[in-house]
Parts: structure tokens; sequence; C-alpha cells
């Protein structure tokens, strides 16, 4: 019977020499220290724990010592493999207490920081209030028209049968577009740009019978201008929206009934127009309408809203309409000001200068 390690042989266990222990704890501990996240320690566990690893390599060769020395040698293997073990448990621990804090810090959100409170805009109160009516029209099968901002004066004055001599198409009130070649004619008439900006509604009109056939049942909303300063009552920049009706055997019963709806609609159930009789040149006859509004801010009274008429038949014959088969009615009213009656608006400027403040108010925001 003899021990496999006969003959003793000193360089096979060189690895379970005190010093060569020391050296690989030592190693180990410095190859762990020099890792610089959990995973590159992790990496290195094989090296100084794994089957390959010195201490392992060392518990190998116990076997073969002499019985008497085995204990000690196992003692000593043990220990140096606890010591590299400990030291690899307390790097990866700070290892990852320091990837922790790390990603702390950079994931930190300050919940004190100031939100953003950038004002993210809204639809202005006017914009809302005419697609209102345009859409309260659209449910009684009107079509929404447009027309431009820059208008032929022809479409704004002449085919609504107001002449070159009326006091409207002086430069008092409207704005005129300068010819290429110089300013406006100084006696306020012809530009010879024959250009200006509307100052009303009511050249759709004129613009929608040219375009289409009877029956025309259309809403305009939209911008105009005139040469008013700006101040708490007037502005050089307004709103109207304009009704027109041209279809055969419609009569002025129409037009009450659809202004009488209209007001109770924007103004309430107990609401309803008055008529004043009035003058316009593209309507005949005409009238002047005032709207009984229960809820004015000042108590129930009759507030000036718009005008309208029977289209007058030389419109409807400048327009390529036969007045002996058709009819209609037209009528018109400021957006702004109703804004501002309906809701206790007191200054026009308010409306005017786009503080979002102001839009937010009417509970339009965003
Ligand atoms: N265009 C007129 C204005 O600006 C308002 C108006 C009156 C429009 C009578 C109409 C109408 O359609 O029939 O003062």
């Amino acid at each position: 019977m003899s021990y496999r390690n006969d003959p003793y042989d000193p360089k096979q266990v060189a690895l379970l020499d005190q010093r060569a222990l020391d050296d690989a704890v030592e190693a180990a501990g410095k190859a762990f220290a020099a890792a610089a996240d959990p995973d590159a320690l992790t990496a290195l566990r094989h090296q100084h724990l794994g089957d390959r690893a010195p201490v392992s390599l060392a518990r190998r060769e116990i076997g073969a010592l002499p019985p008497a020395a085995k204990s000690d040698a196992g003692k000593r293997v043990n220990e140096a493999r606890r010591a590299i073990e400990s030291g690899y448990a307390a790097r990866r621990e700070a290892l990852e207490r320091e990837h922790a804090e790390r990603v702390l810090a950079q994931e930190r959100v300050d919940v004190t920081l100031p939100y953003d409170r950038r004002p993210r805009g809204a639809r202005h109160p006017l914009s809302t209030l005419m697609e209102q009516i345009s859409d309260l029209f659209v449910g009684m099968g009107y079509e929404v028209a447009e027309g431009p901002e820059v208008e032929l004066e022809w479409a704004n004055f002449d085919a609504l049968n107001i002449p070159p001599d009326h006091p409207a198409r002086g430069l008092m009130d409207t704005f005129h577009i300068a010819a290429a070649d110089g300013g406006p004619a100084a006696d306020g008439g012809e530009t010879g740009s024959g250009l200006v900006l509307r100052t009303h509604t009511s050249p759709v009109q004129a613009r929608t019978m040219l375009t289409r056939q009877p029956p025309i049942y259309v809403v305009v909303p939209g911008r105009v201008y005139r040469t008013d300063e700006l101040d708490a009552t007037h502005s050089p920049v307004f709103h109207q929206v304009e009704g027109l009706v041209v279809d055969r055997g419609i009569s002025m019963a129409h037009l009450r009934g659809t202004l009488d709806h209209f007001a109770r609609s924007m103004f309430g159930e107990q609401a309803r127009t008055r008529w004043r009789p009035h003058y316009f040149p593209f309507t005949e006859p005409s009238a002047e309408f005032d709207v009984w509004f229960p809820e004015h801010r000042d108590g129930p009274r009759w507030v000036e809203w718009g005008g309208c008429g029977m289209v007058n038949p030389r419109v409807l014959r400048a327009c390529g309409i036969d007045p002996e088969v058709y009819s209609g009615f037209a009528f018109g009213m400021g957006i702004d000001r109703t804004l501002m009656f309906r809701h206790g608006v007191s200054d026009m400027r308010d409306m005017a200068e786009g503080d979002v403040r102001f839009s937010r108010a009417f509970g339009m925001g965003n």
C-alpha cells in the first residue's frame, strides 16, 4: 500500500506555501480594488475564486500532503479563501452602493423647481363665438362662405348698390389700397388700385351670388376694417357675421323667424328681436334690429344688434340673379359688439391686445 503522493513532490505543493497563499490574497485584493463597477468585479471572480484560481488549486494539493500536514494546510487555505471571498463581498457591496448613489444622483428630479409656466395660448373668444354662430346656421342648412379681406371696391360697394358718391366710400371710413404707381386719389374717391380693405362682410353676398345658383343659404363670418382709432368702443379691425338667403318665395317673415331663433340660441329662451326702419343701399326694405337680452349686466334691456332687410333687386340683378324669380334676405351684425354685451366686456382693446388671460377668462383655454 502506498500513498498517492509518494514520493513527496515539493514543487507540486508549492502553492500551499503560506507566502503563495498571502500573495494570492493580496493579488485578489488589488484586482478587486481596481474593479470599477460590479460587472468588472464579477469578471474577476473566476480568476481569484474559480476552479483554476490559486486557492482552489492549493486546496487540491492538500491531498498530496502527509496526513500530519493536512489539517494545518487546510486551515491556511480556507483562511486565504475566506479572506479573498470577504474581500470580494466587501468590494461588491461598495461598488453596488456607489452605483446606486450614482444612478440616484443622475436621475434626481428636483421637485421644488418651478414647473414650466409658459402660457400655452388659448382660443380667442371672438373665434369661438364666430364658430358657434356658424355652427348654429350650419345646423339650419346654411353653408359657411368666405371672401378676401383685400376686396374689390366693386364688391364692397358697387355690387351692393353703394354708388361712388356715397359717404361710406370716402376715405373717412375706408382703407384704400394704393395703386402700384401712387397713393389714393386726394378726393377720397376711386383709388386706381380698385381695392379696399373690406368695410363689411356684405361683399361676400355678391361673391356668393356670382358663384352659386339659388337656393343660396350662407353664413359669412369674417374680419373687416374701418379707419377708426382704437379706443374703448372702436377698433380699426373688427368682426362681422353676415347671412344671406336667396330662394323662391323668401319673405320678411322668414328673416324675422331666423333672427328670433338666432337671438334665442345666443341669449336664451326669452330673447327676441325688435326692428326699427332703417336704410341700407343693398336691402329694401331695411331695418336695424335690437335684441332683448334679459341677462345684460346692467339689467334686462334692448341692445342694438345688427342690420337686415330684403335683398335689393338691384343687387340681385348686379349679381346675375333674376329678381322676378328669386327673392332673398340678408342680415349682418358685429361680433365684437355681441361678445361685449353678452359677456360684459367694457373695453374693445381687451379683445385686440391678445392677452391670453383675457381669452382664458372665457373658459376657452387651450
Ligand atoms: N353691412 C352692414 C354694415 O356693415 C350690415 C348689414 C346691414 C348687413 C344690412 C346686411 C344687411 O346684410 O342686410 O353696417
